[in-house]
């Protein structure tokens, strides 16, 4: 815990490898009054992620990991989340699977944000398969990590209408603006019951 503006909040990591907008999203929300985590450190696999600039922009540390399965590295992330009292983990458009090791050895819990209402269409290019399935109704989902993918227990979730003119980027672009809606909400969840 850590206490910001003399309220106890959960430390939070983020894990990106991109944009991260809704990254942005969680630290704007951890600085409300009501938000019981605070984003205390961000960790990428990627150096070149544009989201990496919110680590100067709210003074908040990074590091960076290969992440490719080496023990040695996973003990040092372990490590570096154990450091930094971490309790709650949340991928952000973070490209890599997680290995089952790291899963097991992180004792807090870990959140991921999917663009899609699963259990429809997990793993990648969920917008492509959505328009070619000619989905009703397409969304985005904030589920545990377990080590299946995609598959863990789900505790948001948000329903648009594909519209018949949606392309997978119009498509995608409204689905983010929900991403960026129930990840905080979700991840809020959680921390108020830690
Ligand atoms: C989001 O659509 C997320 O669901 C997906 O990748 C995108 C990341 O966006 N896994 P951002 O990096 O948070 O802007």
């Amino acid at each position: 815990m850590t206490k910001l503006n003399g309220i106890d909040r959960i430390n939070t990591a983020v894990f990106i490898s991109g944009t991260g907008s809704n990254l942005k999203k969680l630290i704007k929300f951890s600085q409300k009054k009501n938000s019981k985590f605070k984003i205390s450190l961000i960790i990428s696999n990627n150096y070149r992620a544009k989201g990496l600039k919110y680590s100067n922009i709210f003074k908040i540390k990074k590091k960076i990991y290969k992440f490719d399965s080496s023990k040695n590295e996973e003990k040092l992330l372990i490590k570096e989340l154990k450091k930094n009292k971490i309790k709650i983990i949340c991928l952000a458009g973070f490209m890599r699977i997680l290995p089952k090791s790291f899963i097991k050895s992180f004792k807090g819990i870990i959140l991921n944000i999917h663009p899609s209402l699963l259990p429809k269409f997990k793993g990648l290019n969920t917008h492509v398969r959505a328009i070619k399935n000619k989905e009703k109704y397409s969304g985005c989902t904030v589920h545990i990590v377990n080590s299946k993918l995609d598959s863990g227990k789900i505790i948001l979730q948000k329903k648009i209408r594909v519209l018949k003119k949606d392309t997978p980027k119009t498509l995608a672009k409204r689905v983010l603006k929900q991403e960026h809606i129930i990840y905080p909400k979700a991840l809020n969840k959680i921390a108020v019951n830690l």
